[in-house]
């Protein structure tokens, strides 16, 4: 077995890893969903782990093996994901919001599964926005100090490419720093290999990691180091 040394930055720091991707229901049989596998996220966890950390992992309808030495907590909605982040993230030094969370959520789940209609139509489907956990987080600051990282999946397109779209929602959401990912291309979502971009608050690059998810963990963790507290 090849034994790579890391180094022990996060030793003594509680990092929370959110992961995976939410689901809300419509019915008791029927989800709003995506395609997460929780794959970056788990690799966020197993890195800080390997770095010495305490490390919570708030995992979202993922069906991958718990990391060892990781406390795992298993959530369903945008709900309970949020809870179970705000929970954690009370003594934490580092948050990663590296969930797919649902934008929207239906305005009511039927209690019962819904029926097709005999007239072939179906009632529309009311929704409502999720709150934005990585934005309150960010403006929150449950301990003070603590640094709080998002994650953000982009395409190019006419309007801007990747890179433009992350500096942009970089500024928005107030974190100290974003992690773009782009997609498309074979790149992201259940792919092996990701093409990340670390930007800062105000959207600078700080990094840049090409390869696998265990090595853009790495890189992401590399960035977090300088801003931990003393
Ligand atoms: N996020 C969150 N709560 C939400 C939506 C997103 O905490 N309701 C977090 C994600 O976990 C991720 C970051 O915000 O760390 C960026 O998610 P993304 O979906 O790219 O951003 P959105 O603000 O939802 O913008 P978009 O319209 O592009 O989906
Ligand atoms: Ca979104």
């Amino acid at each position: 077995e090849l034994v790579v040394a890391h180094p022990q930055d996060l030793a003594g720091r509680h990092v929370v890893v959110s992961a995976g991707g939410t689901r809300e229901p419509l019915d008791p049989v029927r989800y709003l969903g995506n395609r997460s596998s929780g794959r970056q996220g788990y690799a966020l966890a197993r890195a800080a782990r390997a770095r010495g950390a305490r490390v919570t992992l708030v995992a979202a309808n993922v069906t991958l093996p718990a990391p060892a030495g990781v406390a795992v907590v298993a959530v369903e909605t945008t709900a309970e994901l949020r809870e179970q982040v705000r929970a954690a993230a009370r003594t934490a030094d580092v948050v990663v919001m590296a969930a797919a969370v649902a934008d929207f959520r239906p305005v009511v789940a039927a209690s019962h599964k819904i029926k097709k209609r005999a007239d072939g139509l179906i009632e529309p489907i009311v929704l409502e926005v999720n709150p934005d956990i990585l934005a309150e987080l960010a403006a929150q600051r449950l301990v003070p100090g603590q640094v709080v990282v998002g994650f953000a999946a982009e395409t190019g397109d006419e309007s801007a490419d990747v890179v433009e779209h992350g500096r942009a929602k970089a500024r928005r959401k107030g974190a100290d720093l974003l992690a773009v990912n782009a997609v498309g291309g074979g790149l992201g979502f259940g792919a092996v290999d990701n093409a990340v971009t670390i930007l800062d608050g105000r959207g600078e690059v700080v990094g840049k990691c090409a390869g696998t998810k265990d090595q853009v963990a790495h890189a992401v963790w590399d960035a977090v180091g300088p801003l931990l507290r003393r």
